[in-house]
């Protein structure tokens, strides 16, 4: 027997803890979770009152800077994030590289990333005054690349952004507006869909985020890193699960079908899980479900839509909640089960869903990126392996195998 670890040097002590389960990556002071008691508070201040009182740019300035901002100060911050919402024209040209049917997130990958090459000055990141201004430009530019990616893939002309709207307000514009027609923004859906951009503004050190925070390490541009967030919200275990969720509730598509799909979930010999349901850290309850489930009422009632998938996720949640299976192992909604049903209400198709959430995101990606650079004790990320190949072998000419 040989110990593979003595004869390639390593014999020290090393964690192995595949997916990160207790091994902290880095120090950070913006997002504090308590998964056992379901709280959740951004530089101190709880979620639910953020979501009830606060509005995206305030958070986004919270996140960034570490304090609520003054009045004087928010007014300077979004008028700052509003003089950066147009993308250089030649990026229109870029999104026509692009099939039609494309998936959103594949398109949102690629022209995040691409941001690199139009603005070479804010890619040096030794310079704080540089960082501040990428941090701004990405904030500010998501909302015009999300819309324009909806727009292409409906064949509509892109809609320049509107400065004297609000920052959500003008995301809505630019998806949902035509050219030539006066666009309202309705204030309930503006405000559920602030509220949904604040609830997944930032969650400590998640899967899209600590890719930011590797590739950052690095030492690479922030429009790279943010696009290889992007790639890693993709998944379905990820921030695909909005999508996943809709989905699934709407093949589900009646009560009576429920007790079908628990038993599925519940079978180890069935890949299938139910979407929205259980989270890594929280083991009691996700305070942005409760947050949703309520903004859901709230959309649906304003809207006038009266969504029988909305009836399904109530009734699923109950019956999960009462199960042994979904109690033993902690299971509960998370933030991803009633978003869909929102923004389905609101008019986005099942695609654009996760390409909302990395627009919110975002917010969360740059700050933590931020925190990064700016840590003197910040290193590149460099993780290491439990070897479980062949020792050394010696080279077979192909002629005698
Ligand atoms: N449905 C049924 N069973 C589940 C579910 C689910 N949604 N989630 C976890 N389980 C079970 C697992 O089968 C496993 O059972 P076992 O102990 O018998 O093997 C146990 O619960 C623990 O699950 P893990 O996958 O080990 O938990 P982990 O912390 O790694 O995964 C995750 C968390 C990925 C969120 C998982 O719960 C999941 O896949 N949920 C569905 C997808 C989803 O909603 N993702 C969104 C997460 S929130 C976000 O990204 C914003």
């Amino acid at each position: 027997v040989v110990d593979i670890r003595k004869l390639y040097g390593q014999a020290d002590v090393f964690t192995y803890d595949p997916g990160f389960t207790s091994t902290a990556s880095c120090q950070s002071a913006i997002t504090y979770i308590d998964g056992e008691q379901g709280i959740l508070l951004h530089r101190g201040y709880p979620i639910d009152q953020l979501a009830e009182q606060s509005s995206f740019m305030e958070v986004a300035a919270l996140l960034l800077h570490g304090e609520l901002p003054t009045k004087d100060a928010l007014d300077k911050f979004t008028h700052t994030i509003s003089r950066h919402t147009m993308v250089h024209e030649q990026l229109a040209t870029f999104f026509r590289g692009f099939r039609r049917d494309a998936h959103p997130m594949a398109i949102m990958c690629g022209v995040v990333g691409a941001l690199s090459s139009f603005y070479h000055d804010s890619t040096d990141i030794t310079d704080p005054k540089q960082r501040e201004i990428a941090s701004h430009r990405l904030i500010a530019k998501m909302p015009t690349i999300a819309a324009m990616a909806h727009k292409y893939s409906i064949g509509q002309p892109f809609l320049y952004p509107d400065n004297s709207l609000s920052y959500t307000g003008n995301f809505l514009r630019m998806t949902f507006g035509v050219p030539a027609e006066e666009y309202v923004v309705n204030p309930i859906v503006e405000k559920a869909m602030d509220r949904i951009f604040i609830l997944h503004a930032d969650h400590e050190q998640n899967a899209s985020t600590s890719t930011v925070r590797l590739a950052g390490s690095s030492g690479a541009n922030p429009f790279a890193c943010i696009a290889a967030g992007i790639a890693c919200l993709w998944g379905p275990a990820h921030g695909g699960a909005n999508e996943a969720a809709l989905n699934m509730l709407r093949e589900i598509g009646h009560t009576s079908r429920i007790p079908e799909y628990i038993a599925r979930a519940k079978d180890k010999e069935d890949p299938f899980r139910l979407m929205g349901f259980g989270h890594r850290v929280y083991k009691n309850f996700d305070p942005r479900a409760k947050v949703m489930k309520q903004t859901a009422d709230e959309v649906l009632k304003e809207l006038n839509i009266s969504d029988p998938v909305l009836d399904v996720a109530k009734e699923l949640e109950r019956i999960a909640l009462s199960d042994d299976y979904f109690i033993e192992k902690k299971l509960y909604p998370n933030v991803d089960f009633y978003s869909g049903v929102i923004l389905n209400a609101i008019g986005f198709p099942t695609e654009m869903f996760t390409a909302l959430f990395a627009l919110a995101r975002t917010v969360g990606w740059v700050a933590q990126w931020n925190e990064m650079i700016a840590d003197p004790e910040q290193k590149i990320g460099r993780p290491r392996q439990l070897y479980t190949g062949a020792t050394q072998r010696d080279y077979v000419p192909v002629a005698s195998r």
